[in-house]
């Protein structure tokens, strides 16, 4: 019995290993058209699926690895609700200030202006409507209407989705407010004497 196995198993390895020697021969193939799928080019029409189109769109709902999606849209009632449930999960740290200062220069001082008044560049050139004194605005305003406000624009201000990422949007929120109520407003005491001081 322990025999005859023997001998079978050596058939079969004998058996493979001649059929691996022929490098010009594949082998047996069971079903070839498994191993030899038709490619199609990526642009080029495939029959195989709907429309002919070989690249399909990715399934709806699909998200960039990495990327957490914001769910709210730009309505006047998403505005209210973002309000209502968001808070800036940043901790507010000098690097994260830094940062804030940094963004808020490229991208809103040039209306803004440097301290939230209201009197950037282009305002000051008289080709842009002065944009509200943050000081005022912001007051009892939450964090959330910003974020809203920076995601997808409010009347005459565009959106900044695309230059800044959700992290930088709650980074610049704090430098905002910092602006408006902090010590970089120039109206708070302190500061406001200096500049007063230096006018004279
Ligand atoms: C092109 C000029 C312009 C730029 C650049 C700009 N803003 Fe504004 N912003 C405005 C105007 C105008 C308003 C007033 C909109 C309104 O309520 O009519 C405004 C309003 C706001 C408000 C109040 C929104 C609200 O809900 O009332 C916030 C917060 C704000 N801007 C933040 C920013 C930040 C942060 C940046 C930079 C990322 C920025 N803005 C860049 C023009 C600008």
């Amino acid at each position: 019995m322990l025999n005859r196995l023997l001998t079978i198993c050596i058939i079969f390895i004998l058996a493979f290993t001649i059929a691996c020697n022929d490098p010009k021969h594949p082998g047996f193939e069971y079903m070839p058209d498994m191993y030899h799928s038709k490619a199609y080019e990526t642009y080029a029409p495939n029959p195989n699926y709907k429309d002919s189109v070989a690249t399909l769109e990715p399934v709806e709902g699909t998200i960039p690895r990495g990327f957490k999606p914001i769910h709210y849209n730009s309505s006047p009632e998403d505005y209210e609700r973002a309000g209502a449930e968001l808070t800036n999960p940043i901790e507010k740290t000098d690097e994260v200030m830094a940062d804030a200062k940094h963004l808020y220069t490229i991208y809103c001082a040039v209306c803004h202006g440097a301290k939230g008044k209201g009197d950037g560049t282009i305002v000051e050139r008289g080709v842009f409507p002065p944009p509200p004194d943050y000081a005022v605005r912001l007051e009892g305003m939450p964090d959330g209407k910003m974020f809203h406000a920076i995601t997808f624009g409010k009347n005459l201000m565009g959106p900044y989705n695309s230059q800044l990422t959700v992290e930088e949007r709650w980074k610049v929120i704090h430098y905002i407010k910092e602006l408006a109520f902090g010590k970089e407003n120039p109206t708070t005491e302190g500061e406001a004497v200096a500049e007063a001081s230096t006018e004279q």
